[in-house]
């Protein structure tokens, strides 16, 4: 299972690819946002510094919502690095764009992915990546798990090769859940992949190997 980082934080991006586990990273508006980035010429440059850090798939949302823009915006994104995955919201110009770019061999991630016949038609369109949203589904009481199976089952019957990228991941049993479903990509903030580190038993017998290990100095 592929880990991605879902941060446009530099700092957050480069703690991540230092573990050396790190596959690739997702941003959206709202966290190109938070880090203050504004303009062009800014938003460009922030997913260069960003393919920079890491070598793996980079995913690089449009803000327009019109089958035109989208791909007016989509190729100049592309261009940044081979690395650039455009990101396309689920909606009816959205898939013209997946199919758009399908055809051109730019790599794609159609994001707000909150059901199954969302997924299909997106893997229909030629979509690399979708990404189903479980935290925000189980925000509403819906089991978000269920629909990465749902899609799990649609992909492999017909032999889809689009990658289910696990998106709005919150927690590590997020994480492990996924993995246990066969999601092919998790993306998260880097918390959820460090509390995959944690066990009390590891702590406790470290501390005394720790200290027994004195004993033979
Ligand atoms: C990733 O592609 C999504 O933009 C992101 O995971 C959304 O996460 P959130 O629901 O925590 O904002």
């Amino acid at each position: 299972m592929k880990f991605f980082i879902d941060t446009a934080n530099l700092e957050q991006i480069k703690e991540a690819n230092d573990l050396g586990i790190l596959d690739g990273v997702t941003t959206n508006p709202s966290l190109m946002a938070k880090e203050g980035i504004s303009g062009k010429e800014a938003i460009l440059k922030h997913y260069k510094d960003i393919c920079d850090i890491v070598d793996g798939d980079i995913s690089a949302e449009v803000l327009s919502t019109t089958y035109e823009e989208m791909i007016a915006e989509g190729d100049i994104l592309a261009q940044i690095h081979s690395n650039i995955v455009v990101k396309i919201p689920m909606i009816k110009d959205g898939i013209k764009a997946l199919k758009y770019f399908s055809g051109k061999g730019i790599k794609t991630n159609c994001t707000l992915i909150f059901s199954a016949g969302q997924a299909l038609l997106a893997a229909k369109a030629g979509a690399t990546y979708v990404s189903p949203f479980l935290g925000r589904l189980d925000d509403i009481s819906t089991d978000s798990l269920n629909l990465i199976q749902e899609i799990r089952t649609i992909f492999d019957n017909y032999g889809y090769e689009t990658e289910i990228l696990a998106a709005s991941v919150r927690h590590s049993m997020h994480i492990i859940n996924c993995a246990k479903i066969g999601a092919d990509v998790v993306t998260c903030p880097i918390q959820p992949i460090l509390s995959l580190l944690k066990h009390p038993l590891t702590d406790s017998g470290l501390e005394q190997f720790v200290k027994d290990s004195q004993k033979m100095q």
